[in-house]
């Protein structure tokens, strides 16, 4: 459904992505892991058109979306949900919820019920704003708002980034996680969450989830199929039961 071929983008002259291509399909989430740096981000950013692109292609089915700008990429059918979360602090939970329908001139109807079955705690929030949620409370009002665009795809940039154990570190050949750093007492919970939710989108078939993740234990858990990105390309791919010890030493250890 979402293909991505041959995305170059450069900053300042300096090559950033080298040709990036990856395919998500509907009822499918693709992980695309990588260390920091490498491009992740930058290919989401490629994908929904917030940067520009100097060659390749971005499609959606039939749709070639690559010459368009964001809110029509968007109206299209790509939701994107960007690192760090990017709601709007002074504005309640309701409010964020709506802006992206607002701005595409739509009404919500039964969409709205669906996201509160996903994530529960924003119904108990509704009047509150947005600013006072823990990172995890924040980071599922960021992907209800998303999903409330009625995307085909749907973007993740680390939506668990700083609401986790973080840090995946190599111990001769043990994968362990390291330090907990800046978790509210909510936000393990928060994770499960956003990992079921995953999971339902994923049953349901109709969405497909690309997926930038750093918590490897995550990608495994919701996670079909892998990327991972080095210096701006991809360097390995293939079903998630594929990625293993040596890949993730390669590519993923610090
Ligand atoms: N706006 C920007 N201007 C210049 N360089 C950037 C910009 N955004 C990101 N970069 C650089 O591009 C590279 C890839 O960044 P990014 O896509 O954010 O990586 P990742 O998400 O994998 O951590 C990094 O070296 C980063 O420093
Ligand atoms: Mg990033």
């Amino acid at each position: 459904m979402l293909s991505l071929s041959n995305i170059a983008v450069s900053y300042d002259g300096s090559r950033i992505l080298r040709g990036a291509s990856l395919d998500v399909q509907p009822g499918t989430v693709v992980c695309l892991m990588g260390r920091n740096g490498v491009g992740k981000t930058t290919t989401l950013k490629a994908t929904v058109g917030l940067v520009k692109t100097d060659g390749g292609s971005v499609k959606l089915g039939d749709a070639e979306l690559g010459t368009l700008k964001p809110d029509a990429r968007a109206r299209a059918g790509i939701g994107y949900v960007p690192q760090g979360r990017d709601i709007f602090p002074n504005l309640t939970v309701w409010e964020n919820l709506r802006i992206g329908a607002i701005a595409q001139g739509r009404k919500l109807n039964g969409e709205v019920d669906r996201v509160m079955t996903l994530f529960p705690i924003l119904k108990e929030m509704l009047q509150r704003k947005g600013g006072v949620l823990s990172g995890g409370q924040q980071q599922q009002l960021a992907i209800g708002r998303a999903l409330l665009t009625n995307p085909k795809v749907l973007l993740l940039d680390e939506p668990t980034e700083g609401i986790q154990p973080n840090i995946i570190d190599q111990i001769g050949e043990t994968i362990k996680k390291l330090r907990t750093r800046g978790l509210n007492d909510d936000d393990p919970k928060r994770v499960e969450e956003i990992g079921n939710a995953i999971k339902t989108l994923r049953q349901e078939g109709q969405i497909g989830i690309l997926l930038v993740e750093q918590y490897l234990d995550f990608c495994l858990d919701v996670g079909d199929r892998f990327y991972i990105m080095d210096r701006g390309a991809i360097v390995a791919q293939g079903p998630i039961a594929n990625l293993n010890d040596a890949i993730v030493k390669e590519h993923l250890t610090v």
